[in-house]
């Protein structure tokens, strides 16, 4: 499994695909967006699904791009909703244009990602759309439940679980079965990586979580604290609640629900709490929890010893990520 060459081969077929037409200030940011990097993950699992199915996974490339245009809408988007400045290291696009900018560069972003669809015989294009809409929706779900977490103090954890199963979960689940479809595996076969997906990309989210707080500000590409800042019900918190003092924890209540504060003084005070309750060893305790369980799908799964273990090594891989 060589994902340099995945990983190559999309960037090529991204730079292929490049719009540059009017208006300027619909696709500049489109483009802006697109070319800032990232880890491409998504798109590289469609390719190796595809790959494990058929051998062609070249053939994987247009749904690889749908996927990954789709998925920077919502970063596009996501970042309006959660107030971020940063993005992989540089200014949002809503920050570097303006709100309407976003909004509308977003929704072109959701429509061309259903156009790369238009490269497939209506059989293979009619289970991709269908399998896209509700994966979307499920993002849409996900993002409008984090949003009402914000002002609520009575999430529970397993509402945080399905909530991040919904906005992250899903779409790198369907990013795999997408490549499977492509090369028209069984749908049990497509199912159990579907399944192996969806518990990768919760331990991905709490992962993502985790570095909200704790990535090295000069590395990690975002905003750090911005989760504490905008009163995130992570599962950091969630769990702080559950095993903090007393005391901790109605000052960790205090915090995300008062208006006027500092935000630096905020996001200190808040990973203190978080440092004296261990709530690294425990996010990572459950990061490690949902790796094995995505491991599970695989044994299930009838393909090569080499791809399973290509697979497994993959989701350890994102386990010790920083970025
Ligand atoms: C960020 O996704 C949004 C989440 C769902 C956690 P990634 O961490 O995959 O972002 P990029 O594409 O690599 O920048
Ligand atoms: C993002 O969750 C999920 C989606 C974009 C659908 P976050 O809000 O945690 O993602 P980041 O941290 O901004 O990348
Ligand atoms: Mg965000
Ligand atoms: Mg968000
Ligand atoms: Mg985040």
């Amino acid at each position: 499994m060589d994902l340099l060459q995945y990983q190559n081969d999309f960037l090529n077929y991204l730079e292929s695909q490049k719009i540059v037409r009017e208006p300027q200030n619909l696709y500049q940011p489109i483009d802006y967006i697109l070319q800032l990097g990232g880890k491409r993950i998504r798109p590289i699992l469609t390719l190796i699904a595809a790959d494990i199915f058929s051998g062609d996974y070249t053939k994987a490339l247009p749904t690889a791009l749908a996927v990954e245009v789709f998925h920077n809408f919502t970063l596009v988007h996501d970042d309006i909703m959660d107030d971020a400045p940063l993005r992989r290291g540089k200014a949002t696009v809503h920050e570097k244009w303006n709100l309407n900018t976003g909004i509308l560069s977003g929704d072109a972003m959701l429509i061309l990602a259903y156009q790369y669809f238009e490269n497939y015989p209506p059989h293979i294009f009619q289970k991709l759309a269908k399998l896209f809409s509700k994966t979307a929706l499920e993002v849409c779900d996900g993002q409008q439940l984090d949003i009402d977490f914000e002002t609520r103090n009575d999430v529970s954890i397993e509402e945080y679980i399905e909530m991040i199963r919904l906005k992250t979960s899903v779409l790198v689940a369907a990013a795999l079965k997408m490549g499977a479809i492509i090369s028209e595996a069984d749908e049990e076969q497509a199912n159990h990586l579907y399944n192996y997906g969806l518990n990768l990309g919760i331990a991905f989210q709490l992962q993502d979580d985790y570095l909200d707080t704790y990535g090295d500000p000069k590395t990690f590409g975002k905003q750090v604290g911005g989760d504490i800042i905008e009163n995130k019900k992570t599962y950091l918190y969630l769990k702080a609640l559950e095993v903090a003092s007393e005391e901790d924890k109605n000052t960790l209540v205090k915090l995300y629900n008062s208006e006027e504060q500092d935000n630096g003084a905020k996001v200190a005070a808040v990973t203190a709490i978080f440092n004296n309750n261990n709530i690294t060893q425990h996010t990572q305790q459950l990061i490690e929890y949902y790796t094995n369980k995505s491991f599970e799908s695989l044994s299930m799964l009838n393909i090569s010893e080499k791809a399973k273990l290509g697979l497994r090594m993959f989701g350890e891989n994102l386990m010790n990520r920083k970025v």
